[in-house]
């Protein structure tokens, strides 16, 4: 049997490892470092950087490959499903290849495994198809959700309201019905410039926790046209970017 540790590492702060993610990494024999190429390179260095502060060196090896990318479709549903079927067969090879029988591997997952990633559901496919016998846990990690309150200092749900969590693809077809406070991530398009709801206050975040880190809140019909351009100014600077907001209806 070999063990797959799915570890939350934050969203950008070293600083948000956990404890038991630290326990966690010093657990692993083998870390299956997926690399996405140089837009995402600070991404895999603040990983390699983690690796650095928490565990002792020559304790550990490194099994890289290249991530393979998710070819556009008008289907977006099918491309993410070509896209996964080809992390699963790295993955796996990788379990196969560099893993020996008895020992842990590990894999550095951005945020909380549990939100808007396919490393779970992957490792449960690779233990269910039974070519590796795969044992797999999560270590939960903080979120960039929870990274943009903090930085905002400002509650996620409303009292006694609930809070919706999507993405800029769905809140592009409109905004939630009866929904209070909307997360959305994952937003390549600057959907909240489509929204025409009066009374809708935006809070949004960029690289949280990384030193570029970026914030900007206020009435959306004021504030979002210049968070349109700072995406696009922060892109070009950076090569990439990531970022999230809260969408909250002002109540009456
Ligand atoms: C594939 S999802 C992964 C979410 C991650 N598992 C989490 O727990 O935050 C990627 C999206 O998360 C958000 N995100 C992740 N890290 C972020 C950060 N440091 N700053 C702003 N947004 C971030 C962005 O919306 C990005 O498009």
């Amino acid at each position: 049997m070999k063990t797959l540790l799915l570890i939350g590492i934050g969203a950008g702060a070293p600083e948000h490892l956990t404890l038991q993610a630290v326990e966690a990494l010093r657990r692993a024999d083998v870390f299956l470092l997926l690399d996405k190429g140089p837009a995402k390179a600070q991404l895999l260095a603040s990983r390699q950087a983690l690796l650095a502060a928490h565990v002792p060196p020559g304790t550990y090896r490194l099994a890289e490959a290249l991530h393979p990318q998710r070819e556009p479709k008008a289907d977006y549903r099918a491309s993410v499903a070509e896209l996964n079927a080809g992390k699963q067969a790295l993955l796996e090879q990788l379990l196969r290849e560099q893993v020996n029988e008895g020992e842990t591997a590990a894999l550095l997952v951005w945020g909380d495994p549990a939100l808007y990633d396919s490393s779970l559901r992957i490792a449960q496919c690779i233990a269910e198809a039974g070519r590796v016998a795969l044992d797999y846990q999560v270590i939960p990690g903080i979120t960039s959700v929870q990274a943009l309150a903090a930085a905002h200092r400002v509650a996620l749900n409303e009292i006694a309201g609930s809070v919706v969590l999507t993405t800029g693809r769905r809140l592009a077809l409109g905004l939630p019905a009866d929904a209070e406070s909307i997360v959305v991530l994952l937003d390549a398009h600057n959907s909240f410039l489509s929204l025409n709801t009066p009374g809708l206050h935006i809070f949004w975040g960029a690289y949280l926790g990384l030193p570029q880190q970026a914030l900007i809140a206020g009435p959306l019909a004021d504030v979002g046209p210049r968070i349109a351009r700072e995406r696009r100014a922060l892109r070009e600077r950076h090569g990439w970017i990531m970022d999230t907001y809260l969408l909250r209806r002002v109540r009456a």
